[in-house]
């Protein structure tokens, strides 16, 4: 099974906790792209969907679903994303499509995160997807500073504008041990808007895309 198949696979499969009638929570990539479509092709009805991206927001209208603004909606029971890495216990880094922030706030609304991978995805420990940061531009290079001083390697994501208008800074090398305490540390930063790392508000259920089929994981606690 490739692994376009393996995302189409868990992209269907997160149509299961898609509740009905309520604010969906959509999330932006491939996967996510995935689940658009099979969300478009089911015959699930939903109030609306919320998204975290003008990508995604332009897929979900030409299908002819939905989409208002998370500042009209305040609850959310489900929000479905993709993942550039996570480790079991639910902890993610995002951000490789550079729409970590709103990805980020659509999350922190949603009672329930279901994130969606390939089994590519799932690692041990996480860190060797480069972590995206997204940075208020004249701040860049003082945050790419203060990243040296914690043992990363910052690259700017050249020729990108966030959705907010900032940078991205895509760094390498840094230890993530602790990924709750870095995902504080680096949001203390002085014009860091977010950082990739989802770990205060990690994933609730995991659906794994295997050549076998999809496995749930249900981090605990
Ligand atoms: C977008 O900014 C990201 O957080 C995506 O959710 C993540 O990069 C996963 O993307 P793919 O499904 O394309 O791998």
């Amino acid at each position: 099974m490739t692994q376009d198949e393996q995302k189409q696979l868990v992209a269907r499969e997160a149509l299961r906790y898609v509740v009905e009638d309520a604010w969906l929570g959509v999330g932006s990539g491939s996967t996510a792209n995935f689940f658009i479509d099979a969300l478009a092709n089911s015959r699930l009805r939903i109030k609306g969907a919320i998204a975290s991206s003008v990508n995604t927001a332009e897929r979900l209208k030409a299908h002819g679903i939905d989409v208002d603004e998370l500042n009209n909606v305040s609850d959310i029971p489900v929000y479905v994303d993709g993942a550039d890495e996570l480790t079991a216990s639910g902890a993610m880094i995002k951000g490789g499509g550079g729409a970590l922030t709103r990805e980020k706030i659509v999350a922190a609304v949603a009672r329930k995160f279901v994130c969606i991978v390939d089994q590519s995805k799932k690692v041990d420990t996480l860190g060797t997807f480069p972590l995206p940061i997204e940075v208020i531009p004249m701040a860049r290079s003082y945050v790419a500073r203060e990243v040296v001083r914690m043992g990363g390697y910052p690259e700017w994501r050249m020729g990108f504008t966030t959705d907010n208008g900032n940078v991205i800074l895509d760094v390498s090398d840094l230890r993530i041990d602790d990924p709750v305490a870095l995902e504080d540390r680096i949001n203390g930063i002085a014009g860091v808007v977010t950082v990739g790392l989802f770990a205060r508000r990690g994933a609730d259920v995991i659906l794994l895309g295997t050549p076998a089929g999809v496995e749930t994981i249900v981090p605990k606690r």
